[in-house]
């Protein structure tokens, strides 16, 4: 079998795998395990000056290579144009997107430093899988190369209406360099035919043919066992006394403004204001991870989630009760996913996203016979597969309480059936059949 070439900015430290890998690593272990592969992009290390040779080492069958990027291609490419113009825009909120012309020059300069130190690694049967909105020109550099392999690409977020996108400088050229790749893979089909007419309005009537939805999973089967041997860890169990016999509400998202937190605390409140059987009878535990904690937006929202979590327990709080339990670290997958099994509701109310595995992880946790309610929001783009949960407008503090308070009262049958009706498909789209698709895809693309 040929060689899989991975290509991402953030590159899976081998070290850590399990514990705190990434969605992407995780998503790709199997096909990663099956063939000879290469993992190529930023080492997480910020030097004086991008690198141009790699740094490379191999773990099994896996070779990593990864390039420290220069401090102003650092903030030029990715807390400017990555994080400061194409995350907002894409997930919907031009009011937030921000345009240089120098953070423009320096996200496609890295594009064309990332294409360059990795082509003299290829070999020409390899078949090369770009992802993210940090690469959407990275298939074009390597064209502009001369390299033939086939080239493919996922859009882990969501694609705005084209006449969204297109506020967005140099839009354009960003469609029209899309077009080098063999497959463009999107998450919904809301997202694909977004992206079909934004590259067909550009006069890319061909790359638009090229787009597919496929909707990312993940492996149930290893998280519900994960969940069910978390039970008997001392962690999980110090949690559980901790809640003396309290329902709980669970939330984990990276600290983003595109994950709806204000909105979701502020739900929270009303429900306590609003349907007061629940005082001292609930707690809501928020795992919220800070991400990248150096760009303005997401420093703003840490302290405004700050003053929400003092206002909620100020006004609400025991004694021997504290309403809302907030951190800002990480907790280890095999620890979450014993605190999801635990959970009467998981709360899962960005404004947009992508797909949002977390909703499908908690499915995942659940004990079959007595399961707990998922609280949707309505733009994730795991809506399609989940059509037992909740489904909020995440905007709405107010239906955010009135699901919750319907969660924290729904009758068992109501929730093994809502469970099962989501389980289905977190069951059976896994993550390996994402691969399998996407692979099938591309590598059929060069082949007819
Ligand atoms: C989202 C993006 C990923 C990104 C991750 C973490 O899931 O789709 O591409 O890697 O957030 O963000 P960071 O900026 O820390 O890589």
């Amino acid at each position: 079998m040929n060689r899989l070439v991975i290509v991402a900015n953030r590159v899976p430290n081998p070290r850590e795998r399990g514990a705190t890998a990434g969605g992407l690593a995780v998503a790709l272990k199997d096909a990663l395990a099956r063939r000879e592969a290469m993992w190529f992009g930023w080492s997480g290390q910020i030097a004086e000056q991008t690198a141009t040779d790699p740094t490379e080492f191999k773990a099994g069958r896996i070779t990593y290579a990864t390039l420290d990027l220069g401090r102003e291609d650092y903030r030029r490419f990715y807390q400017g144009f990555a994080n400061g113009s194409l995350w907002p825009t894409l997930h919907y909120r031009l009011g937030l997107s921000q345009f240089s012309r120098e953070d423009h020059a320096g996200y496609g300069r890295v594009n064309a430093a990332f294409a360059t130190a990795l082509a003299p690694l290829l070999r020409p049967d390899d078949s090369i899988w770009a992802h993210d909105f940090h690469l959407f020109p990275f298939g074009a550099e390597l064209r502009r190369l001369g390299c033939k392999q086939r080239i493919g690409f996922f859009l882990h977020v969501p694609f705005p209406p084209g006449g969204l996108f297109c506020a967005l400088p140099r839009a354009e050229e960003l469609l029209a360099d899309l077009a080098a790749y063999d497959v463009i893979g999107v998450q919904t089909e809301d997202d694909a035919a977004n992206l079909r007419g934004a590259l067909i309005a550009a006069g890319q009537a061909e790359a638009a043919a090229r787009v597919h939805a496929f909707p990312i999973g993940i492996e149930a089967e290893p998280f519900t066992i994960l969940a069910e041997k978390a039970l008997t860890k001392r962690e999980t169990e110090r949690f559980r006394t901790s809640l003396v016999d309290r329902a709980l509400i669970i939330g984990v998202d990276r600290l983003d403004y595109t994950k709806g937190l204000p909105q979701r605390f502020c739900g929270y409140g009303q429900l306590l204001a609003r349907f007061k059987g629940h005082r001292s009878k609930v707690t809501y535990l928020q795992v919220a991870p800070v991400s990248r904690g150096d760009v303005a937006q997401y420093r703003a929202l840490r302290r405004e989630l700050d003053e929400w979590v003092g206002r909620i327990n100020g006004a609400y709080a025991e004694p021997d009760w504290a309403p809302l339990r907030y951190m800002t670290r990480a907790v280890a997958r095999p620890v979450l996913a014993g605190f999801m099994r635990m959970a009467r509701v998981g709360l899962v109310t960005p404004l947009r996203d992508g797909m949002n595995l977390v909703a499908k992880e908690y499915i995942a946790a659940q004990n079959p016979d007595d399961p707990g309610v998922l609280v949707l929001s309505r733009f994730a783009g795991a809506v399609a597969q989940l059509p037992g949960a909740l489904l909020v407008n995440p905007l709405d503090p107010d239906e955010i309480a009135e699901a919750l308070d319907q969660a924290l009262t729904m009758n068992r049958g109501e929730r093994r059936s809502r469970f099962e009706d989501c389980a289905v498909s977190v069951r059976r789209d896994g993550a390996k059949a994402w691969c399998r698709d996407f692979l099938g895809v591309l590598e059929g693309a060069n082949d007819a």
